[in-house]
């Protein structure tokens, strides 16, 4: 996902070498612990209106208006991987993954968004990409909903229609009847706050609704039982035959606070940013966070509203969602200190969430090892709040990466992923039930309103060639010796000349 984290991109990154003195040189994994990497539909495929393949809300959005995205490109091509797609296998065959985090596209497989019509040439590139990856042993991890709502569905009010719930659910069937011999992990939906917030609330997503503190939490409680709805047919039709497992990825990043005062600030800034989603599917009793319940009442009364701009959920509704994620699927970037004081009063626009939430949020740098060990200090205390918060979930870290130049000495992703992994390593030592580890992503891909400026990519992604040419990174190297040795390893420094796939 990630282009929006741009706004806070501005890194003090520290030395290799500083950063892991303090590290045991080299650590291990549990057994069984699996390894990844993820990319989305729409970033990668192109073939935007292949074979029957029908417009997108991304399609609409950069076809209609070009420069809302920063270099005014488009995925209409992106990184080809509807042609490229045994490429992609083979980068991963050089990678030694365990499995691949990829999504399907609804447009690709519903050209009308409803399931009266299947494209079967949308249905064959899927089966294609599935087939290859099983026949290299690689397991085919598969996101049903990346953002790339067909935009007809979306005239109809997309996420905020409560019909979506139907539509999302009938459009998962068909995925689980086409594909579910073949695949056994499931991912409904991928960032529920960044398809609401940024996509309903705000200009940062297509559709560009920019509804705050309105449309989002609509959006909220639709996103959420169409995620339950989808849970409760895979669970009763088709697990008992297909026997996968099936779960929601959320994109947690961490709030802290630097002085006690602020404990509540960081604790709300959590509760309306990720536990709105989590806190309903993975806590005892369900429903929304009763912070963001009140807060956003509140608000609500005093800005003359008969009733909370946040829907309510039903006792019906709150059980449907409760425990309807086999895994807790976390996507996580970054780490922000918050505080909440007078001089956020009347800041933000009203109605809207950041005046619900009312705190700031800031970076603080000075600290002796920068930015990035604060970050990865962050993701250990998220999931350390995560197996306190939900009983010890299972946990699939869906995404994690980091962004950098163009070119091939990518150092700072190196660090960035060896700082990141160790915290996990902390977390699983503390007790922490965490299964896998994903890297976003794959390769340079078309980063949403950030275009092709941003690169993510253990490879990058020659965009100018027709070929679209994928060369490693240094980090795709180290990436494979962590897979290969199941080791983490602070001084291994590899030898990047090529890639190759081992065992073959
Ligand atoms: C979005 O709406 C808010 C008011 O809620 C407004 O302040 C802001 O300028 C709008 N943003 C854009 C990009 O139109
Ligand atoms: C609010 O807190 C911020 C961060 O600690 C501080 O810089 C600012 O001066 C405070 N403002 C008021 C009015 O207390």
């Amino acid at each position: 996902m990630r282009w929006q984290h741009f706004l806070f991109l501005l890194y003090t990154v520290v030395s290799e070498s500083e950063s892991a003195k303090t590290q045991n040189s080299k650590r291990n994994f549990p057994d069984d612990f699996r390894f990844g990497a993820a990319t989305a539909a729409y970033q990668i495929e192109g073939g935007w209106n292949t074979d029957g393949k029908t417009e997108s809300i991304w399609d609409h959005l950069t076809h209609t208006n070009p420069c809302a995205i920063e270099d005014c490109t488009n995925g209409d091509v992106a990184a080809d991987s509807y042609h490229l797609y045994k490429r992609d296998v083979e980068m991963l065959r050089e990678l030694g993954l365990d499995y691949y985090r990829f999504s399907l596209s609804w447009p690709r497989i519903l050209p009308t968004g409803f399931p009266d019509k299947i494209n079967k040439a949308g249905v064959q590139y899927y089966n294609n990409l599935i087939d290859e990856l099983l026949k290299y042993n690689i397991e085919p991890v598969v996101t049903i909903y990346h953002w790339d709502m067909p935009q007809k569905l979306q005239k109809m009010g997309g996420w905020t229609n409560p019909y979506i719930i139907d539509w999302y659910t009938d459009y998962a069937g068909v995925a689980f009847e086409l594909f579910g011999k073949k695949v056994k992990k499931w991912i409904t939906i991928n960032e529920p706050y960044q398809i609401c917030d940024y996509g309903y609330g705000n200009k940062l997503l297509a559709n560009f609704f920019n509804s705050t503190g309105v449309a989002d939490y609509l959006c909220a409680k639709n996103v959420l039982l169409a995620h339950a709805k989808a849970y409760h047919v895979y669970d009763k039709k088709y697990r008992p035959n297909q026997g996968g497992t099936i779960f929601i990825s959320l994109s947690a990043q961490y709030y802290d606070y630097e002085f006690k005062e602020f404990k509540d600030a960081a604790k709300d800034a959590n509760d309306f940013t990720w536990a709105i989603y989590s806190y309903p599917i993975f806590s005892k009793y369900g429903d929304f966070p009763s912070s963001v319940k009140e807060r956003v009442k509140a608000k609500s009364i005093q800005q003359g509203f008969p009733r909370s701009r946040l829907p309510e959920l039903t006792p019906t509704e709150i059980e449907t969602i409760r425990g309807s994620s086999d895994y807790f699927g976390l996507n996580h970037y970054f780490t922000f200190y918050v505080y909440r004081n007078e001089s956020l009063k009347g800041l933000y626009p009203s109605p809207s969430t950041s005046d619900d939430l009312e705190v700031a949020t800031y970076h603080k740098e000075e600290r002796k090892g920068g930015r990035m060990k604060i970050g990865a200090l962050g993701f250990y205390k998220l999931l350390t709040k995560i197996r306190n918060d939900y009983d010890n979930p299972p946990v699939i870290i869906t995404e994690n990466g980091f962004t950098t130049k163009r070119g091939l000495d990518d150092d700072d992703r190196v660090t960035f992923l060896r700082l990141y992994i160790n915290a996990m390593l902390d977390a699983i030592d503390d007790g922490s039930d965490i299964r896998s580890y994903t890297v976003w992503t794959m390769m340079d891909n078309f980063e949403w309103l950030r275009g092709f400026t941003v690169h993510y990519g253990l490879y990058e992604v020659d965009f100018e060639s027709p070929e679209r040419t994928r060369t490693p990174r240094k980090s795709a190297f180290v990436y494979k010796q962590i897979v290969r040795t199941r080791e983490l390893d602070w001084y291994y420094e590899p030898d990047t000349d090529v890639l190759s796939i081992d065992g073959h």
